[in-house]
């Protein structure tokens, strides 16, 4: 799908995107866009050089894609200055080496935090209160009245959160499961943010005022504090060397053996053959699964777990976040094309 063929910067998304900002933007700016209609979800590093051609001098990419030496070598010999995920997380992306070919490298925090967190505590509750599980007993014909220990969970008021990675999202989750459901938190941040200190200092002088009961709330010192003291544990570090497996075997095992578990970060944060065996050997274990190892796949058996409730890396989708990822990533790649700051740069 071409845009404005006449433009003078040819820019190249290797997906159509949502809403029509994005295309606005780069036409009024005198580029030529091209928008990839290949079917195939998953485009290869082969049919992304393809896409990019001789002359190229920016492109939106996907995080399904392989943004490493080979695709910034490409776009460089095509001209090409500027690249930009749609998304936050650029593990996907080889920063060095789009540094290397003089590549600007844009990504899009920021819009998506609150509806990420969202679905991080919509699949908290879900999972408290086994609703997954409910609706497909219902949908089965299975219900035949009301039992005082049909489809009994957690309640979550007075339980403890953990968040492992207090940045943007993880801090947005916190306080919302915090406020709305008054839990007590305990958190574990590597960068030192100060941000969810302030909130809960400042809600707990709330609750005192008003004579509610306040909640309690700790930075622990190590993750594995978090892990043995909370009762719902959310996931939302970035993923790097430190971060991959960080949930192992051994670590599974120091949690509580009701404790339920969600990751909306990324995949291999987890070591999902170890869930899967932790979750046959304690049924009252559960987790809510926005990513996996290895999208789009699951590993053997998780599908078949009744603890589990997966989804398909939807954490971002609602429709004002994925039209302002677009909008941003598009942004990105016009700042370094029209020469005004990238609007953001994970480097800075
Ligand atoms: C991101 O942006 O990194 C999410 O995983 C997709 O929205």
């Amino acid at each position: 799908e071409v845009w404005n063929p006449s433009g003078k910067y040819r820019v190249v998304s290797t997906k159509s995107m949502p809403g029509t900002r994005w295309i606005n933007l780069l036409i009024e700016q005198d580029c030529r866009l091209e928008i990839c209609t290949e079917k195939k979800t998953i485009l290869s590093v082969e049919d992304i050089i393809a896409l990019i051609g001789d002359k190229c001098d920016g492109v939106i990419g996907q995080l399904t894609e392989d943004w490493g030496g080979t695709l910034f070598a490409a776009l460089s010999k095509a001209g090409g200055k500027a690249f930009s995920n749609m998304a936050v997380g650029y593990n996907n992306v080889d920063v060095n080496a789009a540094n290397k070919y003089g590549v600007a490298v844009g990504n899009t925090p920021g819009v998506l935090t609150e509806t990420t967190a969202e679905l991080a505590a919509s699949l908290s509750l879900a999972a408290a209160r086994r609703i997954v599980e409910a609706d497909g007993f219902m949908r089965a014909g299975l219900y035949d009245g009301w039992l005082p220990h049909l489809f009994v969970g957690n309640l979550l008021k007075g339980q403890t959160v953990g968040v492992i990675g207090a940045g943007r999202i993880g801090s947005a989750y916190a306080r919302m499961m915090v406020e709305g459901f008054k839990m007590n938190l305990i958190y574990f941040d590597l960068y030192q943010s100060t941000r969810l200190e302030k909130f809960v200092t400042a809600y707990g002088q709330f609750l005192k005022a008003n004579g509610e009961q306040p909640v309690t709330w700790k930075r622990a010192s190590s993750m594995s504090e978090v892990l043995q003291e909370a009762d719902v544990i959310s996931l939302h570090p970035v993923l790097d060397k430190t971060t991959y497996h960080l949930i192992n075997k051994e670590s599974l095992a120091t949690m509580k053996k009701e404790a339920i578990l969600i990751n909306c970060s990324r995949g291999p944060v987890v070591d999902e053959v170890a869930l899967v065996e932790h979750l046959k050997q304690n049924p009252m274990f559960r987790v809510g699964l926005d990513v996996f190892e290895d999208e789009p796949y699951m590993k053997p058996g998780l599908g078949e777990m009744k603890n589990a409730i997966v989804v398909p890396h939807i954490a971002s989708a609602s429709k004002w976040t994925r039209e302002g990822m677009a909008t941003l990533a598009a942004l990105n790649v016009l700042g370094k094309i029209k020469g005004f700051p990238v609007w953001h740069d994970p480097n800075r």
